[in-house]
């Protein structure tokens, strides 16, 4: 019988094993191979330009911590009160779909056949509404569902239903088995660990490449680990370090020996927002595991939170015939249809995929100034001290920063008592513990870009404190 543990196993890939808790499963050969992926991990696209802090001399190192302090001691005494944690869009954003509060209309409750949307029914979500985002998502529409307000909704139900009934190919349901395990690039998005964690499912964390989670360390991890059930993958514009899955990835996930019940939470939660004018061809990865003999491995989910209203928006499902199927029989007992007036206003607001583009243009207008602001902010303060390394991501809504070993939870600390909530260090790895306790989640969506500017100026005062703490305890 499976068991509840509020914590399974501590992450196991861990690049210096100093606080491995426990062994990776498959040995040293595993281990070595897990040293070389993270230390290709992509969380630093713009390379570092000054004289790193930990080549000056210790003269050097003592006038920058007292002139550091200083610069910290005057921003306490701003008392700020900013937030750089949320990962939501501005109010600014949000008045684009304000068509919605007075969408449909008076007299507007029927779809294109004539239905009356007011009732219950249509399980599969208006055919409208899948028809605009089939393409950006490259499902076809009949294989794709207009469901509820939220897509990690969805990701927490169909874990719980594959907990309890099994998902198409298995041969029991996952909580029949003693260990059910999940892969987990990192970094990534704290909330689809929580899931794990909440069910006890073990999660073991994968590095990223620039151009997806590593493809070596996947294949041999599926290969000898039949407990691997899951992976998490955000393919489009990562969440946090805005990595886009390169097709050969995506063919290697699909393609890759695994257990026959094992599925890849293909979360697009970003496939549409697009900070430049580059655009990752869209990769069909249903048609690539068919090909590949896996037709029922991906599971892809996507909503509007992040075009429209979050909380108010339309979540997707999309997948094969057998676990379209396997999805709607389980959301038969669960709902009598979705919340289809919500579905045709979003289809009255946005029109078509054209209309998606032009919407999702101007909240590019609104976006792109604030991540060049981080951009430009921390290659003014943090550069020339050699002080972290950061993404510049094409899309998304994060930025991943790395600092020096060892600093990041002094860093978000220090910013913490200077009144600038930074999300807490470790919250992109598995059980909050980044073993390299380096990386943090900057989410620059949400305030004014003046606001946002004094947030990252207080904090980039916070990194080099810290930095420059934690090598003079080492001289
Ligand atoms: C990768 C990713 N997936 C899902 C979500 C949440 O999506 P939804 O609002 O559809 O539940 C977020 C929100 O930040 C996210 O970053």
């Amino acid at each position: 019988m499976f068991a509840y543990p509020s914590r399974v196993f501590p992450t196991a890939r861990l690049p210096d094993g100093k606080r491995r808790s426990r062994p990776i499963p498959g040995g040293s050969k595993e281990a070595r191979a897990s040293r070389r992926g993270y230390d290709r991990s992509v969380t630093a696209a713009s390379a570092p330009t000054g004289t790193p802090l930990n080549e000056r001399s210790l003269d050097e190192l003592r006038a920058l911590h007292a002139d550091f302090s200083e610069q910290y001691d005057e921003l306490v005494a701003e008392g700020l009160k900013l937030d750089l944690t949320r990962g939501k869009p501005s109010a600014e954003q949000l008045d684009l779909s304000d068509g919605l509060l007075t969408l449909p209309g008076t007299g507007q409750f029927r779809d294109q056949a004539g239905t009356d949307l007011r009732n219950y029914g249509g399980p599969l979500g208006l055919p409208e509404l899948r028809s605009i985002f089939a393409g950006p998502l490259r499902v076809p529409v009949a294989q794709l569902l207009a469901l509820g307000n939220s897509s990690l909704n969805l990701m927490h139900d169909v874990i719980v239903q594959a907990l309890l009934h099994g998902v198409p190919d298995g041969a029991r349901p996952w909580s029949r088995e003693e260990i059910v395990t999940f892969l987990a690039p990192v970094p990534g998005y704290d909330r689809h660990f929580s899931i794990c964690e909440r069910y006890g499912i073990r999660l073991i964390a994968v590095p990223m490449t620039r151009e997806g989670p590593d493809p070596e360390i996947v294949r041999s991890l599926l290969a000898t680990d039949p407990t691997i059930k899951g992976m998490w993958c955000v393919p489009v514009y990562s969440n946090p370090s805005g990595a886009v899955y390169s097709e050969r990835i995506v063919r290697e996930l699909v393609s890759a020996p695994a257990a026959p019940d094992f599925r890849l939470f293909w979360d697009n939660a970003y496939v549409v927002h697009h900070l430049t004018d580059a655009r990752p061809e869209p990769i069909d990865v249903l048609a690539l595991a068919a090909e590949a003999g896996h037709p029922n491995r991906p599971l892809i989910f996507a909503s509007t939170s992040k075009v429209t209203y979050p909380g108010s928006g339309v979540a997707f499902f999309g997948s094969s015939p057998a676990n379209v199927d396997w999805i709607l029989r389980n959301m038969s007992v669960q709902t009598i249809g979705p919340d289809k007036i919500n579905q045709l206003r979003h289809i009255q607001l946005l029109g078509d995929e054209a209309g998606v583009e032009t919407h999702m243009a101007r909240h590019r207008a609104i976006l792109e100034p604030k991540f060049d602001a981080v951009d430009a902010i921390f290659r003014e303060r943090l550069a020339p001290f050699g002080a972290g390394s950061w993404t510049k991501p094409e899309g998304g809504y994060f930025v991943s920063l790395d600092v020096a070993d060892g600093c990041a939870r002094r860093a978000v600390a220090l910013a913490g008592l200077a009144g600038i909530a930074v999300t807490p260090a470790g919250a992109t790895f598995p059980y909050s513990d980044d073993p390299r306790d380096r990386n943090i989640r900057i989410a620059p969506t949400f305030p004014a870009l003046d606001e946002l500017r004094t947030a990252l100026n207080g904090f980039s005062t916070a990194v080099l404190l810290a930095e420059t703490e934690a090598l003079l305890a080492g001289r």
